[in-house]
């Protein structure tokens, strides 16, 4: 039994009565896409009801609020009796195998304010607007490099995760960071196996593999100049040694940073990539001469909502949605459905590439995405030059044999077979 389930009690006192899905089995969060731009139709029953705050159950049958609404989602990510603090023994945890890693202390993602805002605050200058602009020259030349490679080939196919949606943010990320790229299929591995691993020893190994390289690259980075390696890159992590004292903060710090920097945007390309192909007239639309490529992006972080899935507990009664969050009560907000709140969005579940509206594909609030706008750089200019240097890409193999990540991870491909 986990802590999570043998604290069930906490989660029959709300008023009024709690609204859930109509279906006569409940809902469970999280469930696998079929399709994989669209929301699990195992949400459907939730999406019917109309509620934007409504219980659903997880794993081991406790009950937990999923929030589908946008604006409930927007009130609630800026309420200050949401907690974030991964290691408070009652935090949601969605997964069995993720109890070893999520409950203990998460620097930044899992901190709330005031100490949140001391962490932030230190990285924020690496990723304003600015910085990043002057990244994207640096982005371009990695893009164009990987394209060349793929032109290359012997055979006009390939593994588009492999060849190129993987690699283009695992370079930019470990360029910004100052860490070696050569490492990249360990470090890939490391993150694959933590978010995706199947038990909780493949999870924890993972994060300590990851937690001892990083630490090992900070040593070796802050080693006085004469035993300092000459060779390894300088980045954001040789800033971080002078911005932040403790060793297992900054090393924690790191290991946010570089999964978050490879893992989100790297499906982000790859489904962005599936889903024009499917969608023939709004590729015609991003394609074209006066196409707004930064408009269209937005659009695909809304309608693939790759992180699907916030979580939180309430520290206090909250009123939100005409029901009452109990102190001590676990919330998801699931993207995939706030982005296709019908409340918000004019025909949700199309696809419109020159929509251009606000979304909750980066989170809102304190915790709101820190490298969005490196995100959005890297997704402009991959998926730009992409099919403007390879105009005949298509699917290598039919669309609805090409699997998608299961539910209870970053939504993707893990592979994307393609011609040109
Ligand atoms: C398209 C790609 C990306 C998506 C969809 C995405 C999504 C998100 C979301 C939804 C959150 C909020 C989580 C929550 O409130 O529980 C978040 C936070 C965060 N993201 Fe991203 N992300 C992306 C790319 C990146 C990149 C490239 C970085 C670069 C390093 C990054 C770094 C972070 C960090 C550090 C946080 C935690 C911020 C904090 O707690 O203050 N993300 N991201």
């Amino acid at each position: 039994m986990t802590e999570t389930a043998s604290a069930p009690e906490a989660f029959t006192a709300s008023e009024p009565a709690s609204p859930s899905a109509p279906d006569s089995a409940p809902v469970v969060f999280p469930q696998n896409r079929t399709c994989p731009y669209d929301p699990a139709p195992g949400y459907d029953p939730v999406r019917a009801t109309g509620q934007p705050v409504q219980r659903v159950e997880i794993y081991d049958g406790t009950e937990v609020w999923m929030v589908s609404g946008l604006a409930e989602a927007r009130a609630l990510l800026a309420d200050q009796r949401l907690s974030n603090a991964r290691e408070r023994p009652d935090f949601p945890v969605f997964q069995q195998r993720l109890e070893g890693v999520e409950r203990r202390r998460v620097e930044l993602l899992g901190v709330d304010d005031p100490e949140h805002n001391v962490q932030r605050r230190k990285l924020i200058p690496s990723f304003t607007l600015k910085r990043t602009a002057s990244l994207r020259p640096a982005i371009q030349e990695i893009v164009d490099r990987l394209l060349d490679a793929m032109e290359e080939l012997p055979e006009p196919a390939t593994d588009l995760v492999g060849a190129f949606a993987l690699p283009v943010p695992s370079m930019v990320i470990c360029a910004l960071l100052g860490v070696p790229y050569e490492d990249h299929e360990f470090f890939e591995e490391q993150s694959r196996l933590l978010l995706r691993g199947r038990g909780r020893e493949e999870v924890e190994a993972a994060r300590d593999a990851l937690d001892a390289y990083l630490g090992d690259l900070v040593d070796r980075k802050r080693a006085p100049v004469t035993e300092a390696d000459s060779s390894l890159p300088v980045g954001l992590l040789d800033d971080m040694i002078g911005a932040f004292d403790d060793r297992a903060e900054l090393v924690n710090i790191a290991g946010i940073l570089l999964i978050a920097g490879h893992e989100t945007t790297a499906n982000m390309i790859a489904l962005g990539t599936y889903t024009l192909l499917e969608h023939p007239e709004q590729l015609a639309g991003f394609t074209a001469d006066d196409a707004d490529v930064p408009a269209a992006c937005e659009e695909l972080l809304r309608f693939l909502s790759i992180a699907d899935g916030m979580t939180r507990l309430a520290t206090e009664d909250i009123k939100v949605g005409g029901v009452t969050i109990r102190a001590g009560e676990a919330v998801v907000l699931a993207t995939s459905l706030i982005n296709r709140d019908p409340a918000a969005f004019e025909e949700p579940n199309k696809l419109d590439v020159a929509r251009g509206e606000r979304h909750l594909a980066f989170g809102f609030g304190i915790h709101q995405c820190l490298g969005q706008n490196l995100a959005r750089a890297e997704m402009e200019i991959a998926l730009s030059t992409l099919f403007r240097r390879l105009p005949g890409l298509r699917l290598g193999a039919p669309a609805d044999q090409i699997p998608c990540k299961p539910g209870d991870t970053i939504q993707g491909l893990p592979e994307l077979p393609v011609v040109w």
